[in-house]
């Protein structure tokens, strides 16, 4: 797991003092904000229905600075809510992956050390994937094995389906518990049905000069001494070209981002993150359906005049001042199916009450099954919702508080390696492009800008982009002697080019090689064998010693990588047996999911195992860190 880098802790509220009341800590592991929204809208709940508790929400990371803080403010909470996302691999958020590692190793900690607590954990994530919840699964039985007392079954949140109405199913569990934990005997108060106000910023619209300086703080290398999320860097696009044969009908784009200077490092196996922008098309038809002038200049604020936060629910922070279509191109994400919360937002500020009502209607729990139908399994956009409501006009501040969500930064496998490409990062994407149920085409944000991108070999006026780099924990054994096995079809290939090109760059500096093998999948030989001549170069040098390649679409029979797999079985093993690393890069729904049987499978036949020794070995492989996945 990714161990960001320790933070100081940020102000607490005071609450450890015993002043009678009960105390109740909501924490949260979130990637996307949709964790810290549900911890922030349960507390906002909670205090209109319990006036005798008190509420306090807590990012896991600004919790504790150490083992040690973790465990002493743990030992005095007595009620706590988890809200904790599952990402990639049956992984923690970035903001949760000290406390889990903490939680989940914490040596210190055993039976009945949690038996003051009383929680509740709310998971998210995604049933398609094979660890569904799984973070949110381990932290809830494990607080029981320790003592903890669970006053609401785990929730398992699912967002392939709708994740709000997990969220409002499992509130509903809650608060009987709630009540009698948090009511006293002299409380009378009957709750009132709670409707949660809609989010909204303050907005100021300024004088268009300023926009030239604002613009430059984006525009150029950011100056800060970390460059993160928060501070990426500016970074041109030097190299732009296909990767698939006329043949193809689909596309693959090789891009190169230019960071010479710019002060970003990375190494083999990371990831780079960048904020990508939306087409021009979905951007004036939101420019459209808001109804608003798209130059004049404006900024959002999520405080008063006086600097006084507006609300405690999740408001991201606010982006820099900018133009409407700045603002849409850069930081809304329009083309999601709009969530319950949106709906009801679009309703509160819709002026044909008829649109009003249907709005409320396809949140409300009668038309859940409306919703599911038109809204979730059609995919219908936010822009195509909008299109169907014309008379919804959210003003700016409700717009990009509570309509449209942030556009989320995209991570990208490191195609290449600092040692053979010190100044640039290569990526590898290959375009989205889907029909949609209700017939729209759905272009990928990214891969279709990716595609479209101009790059400075061909013109000054070049592409750019922010960009940051994100450590992995997929990584080549420090020693280049000990075996390695890839598996990667399709843009899985990417990290491994990235590995090869290492090891050649080793190879060439002297060092000794240990046997490695690479699997990789395509369609068609003539088509969509990306990287070819690259592959070949690898096996030629010796920096890769065997490449085995499934084409799925090629023969008569479909053959993939983990068909291949079975035909090399007693190398693998006999690898294995030497200490091999394995890797697995790619789609984590079918792929990474089937070949992970095949190894087990593997295992088992020439082993000579049992399933569940088979499978022991598997998690032993993976605890050592020898069975490595980067799998989306
Ligand atoms: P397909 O498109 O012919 O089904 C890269 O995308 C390659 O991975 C393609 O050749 C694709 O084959 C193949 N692929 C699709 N599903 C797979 C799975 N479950 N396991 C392994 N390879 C798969």
């Amino acid at each position: 797991p990714l161990e960001p880098p320790k933070r100081p802790i940020e102000k607490l509220p005071e609450i450890d003092v015993d002043d009678g009341t009960k105390k109740v800590t909501i924490f949260f592991g979130t990637q996307t904000g949709t964790a810290e929204g549900f911890a922030k809208a349960i507390a906002e709940e909670a205090k209109a229905r319990y006036d005798k508790a008190t509420f306090r929400v807590v990012d896991l990371d600004d919790y504790a600075a150490d083992d040690d803080e973790y465990e002493e403010r743990f030992k005095k909470e007595s009620i706590a809510l988890f809200f904790l996302a599952t990402y990639g691999d049956g992984e923690p958020t970035d903001n949760a992956a000290r406390f889990y590692k903490w939680f989940t190793e914490g040596s210190e900690k055993g039976e009945g050390w949690f038996k003051n607590l009383q929680f509740g954990v709310f998971g998210l994530g995604n049933r398609q994937y094979e660890h569904f919840n799984k973070v949110a699964k381990v932290v809830d039985d494990m607080l029981v094995e320790q003592g903890g007392k669970r006053l609401v079954p785990v929730g398992l949140g699912d967002d392939d389906q709708c994740i709000e109405d997990d969220f409002t199913a499992w509130k509903e569990e809650l608060w009987p518990a709630f009540d009698q934990l948090l009511r006293d005997e002299y409380d009378t108060a009957v709750s009132t049905p709670y409707t949660a106000a809609v989010l909204e910023y303050r907005v100021v619209i300024r004088d268009p000069l300023e926009a030239s300086v604002d613009e430059k703080k984006w525009n150029n290398v950011n100056g800060h001494a970390i460059v993160d999320a928060q501070h990426p860097v500016r970074a041109n696009v030097a190299v732009q070209k296909e990767l698939h044969t006329p043949a193809s009908d689909r596309s693959c784009t090789h891009l190169e981002f230019d960071i010479s200077g710019s002060g970003v490092v990375y190494e083999t196996g990371d990831l780079v993150v960048f904020y990508c922008e939306n087409l021009s098309e979905p951007v004036e038809e939101a420019i459209r359906l808001i109804g608003l002038s798209p130059d004049p200049y404006f900024s959002i604020h999520n405080d008063d005049e006086d600097g006084k936060p507006l609300r405690e629910r999740a408001l991201p922070p606010p982006f820099p001042p900018c133009t409407l279509r700045t603002a849409i191109t850069r930081y809304a994400d329009v083309l999601s199916s709009p969530k319950k919360s949106v709906l009801l937002a679009l309703a509160a500020h819709a002026s044909d009450p008829s649109e009003a009502d249907r709005l409320r209607h396809l949140a409300s729990p009668a038309g859940k099954d409306e919703y599911s139908e038109w809204v979730i399994a059609s995919q219908r956009s936010l822009l195509e919702v909008m299109a169907e409501f014309p008379s919804a006009k959210p003003p700016l501040g409700v717009f990009f508080a509570a309509v449209a969500p942030r556009l989320q930064p995209r991570f990208y496998s490191i195609s290449s390696s600092p040692r053979m490409a010190p100044n640039r990062i290569h990526v590898t994407c290959a375009l989205v492009r889907d029909k949609m149920p209700t017939g729209r085409i759905h272009k990928g944000v990214c891969s279709t800008w990716m595609k479209n991108s101009v790059p400075l070999e061909k013109s000054q006026d070049c592409n750019w982009a922010p960009i940051f780099v994100r450590q992995s924990s997929f990584r080549l054994p420090a020693d280049s002697k000990v075996p390695v096995i890839m598996i990667g079809p399709g843009t899985g290939l990417a990290p491994f080019r990235g590995f090869l090109q290492e090891r050649l760059a080793l190879k060439e500096g002297g060092a000794e090689l240990g046997p490695s093998v690479l699997f990789f999948g395509c369609r068609n030989r003539q088509m969509d064998y990306i990287y070819e001549d690259e592959l070949n170069h690898f096996t030629n040098t010796g920096a890769l010693s065997e490449l085995i390649v499934a084409f799925s679409r090629q023969g008569p029979t479909k053959e993939y990588v983990q068909h291949k797999m079975m035909d090399k079985a007693s190398e693998i093993w006999s690898m294995i047996s030497e200490g091999a690393y394995i890797y697995v890069c790619g789609d984590a729904k079918g792929m990474a999911r089937d070949v992970h049987r095949t190894l087990h499978t593997i295992l088992q036949e020439q082993g000579s195992l049992n399933s569940s020794q088979a499978e022991s070995m598997v998690k032993n492989l993976q605890t050592t860190g020898r069975y490595l996945r980067d799998v989306w």
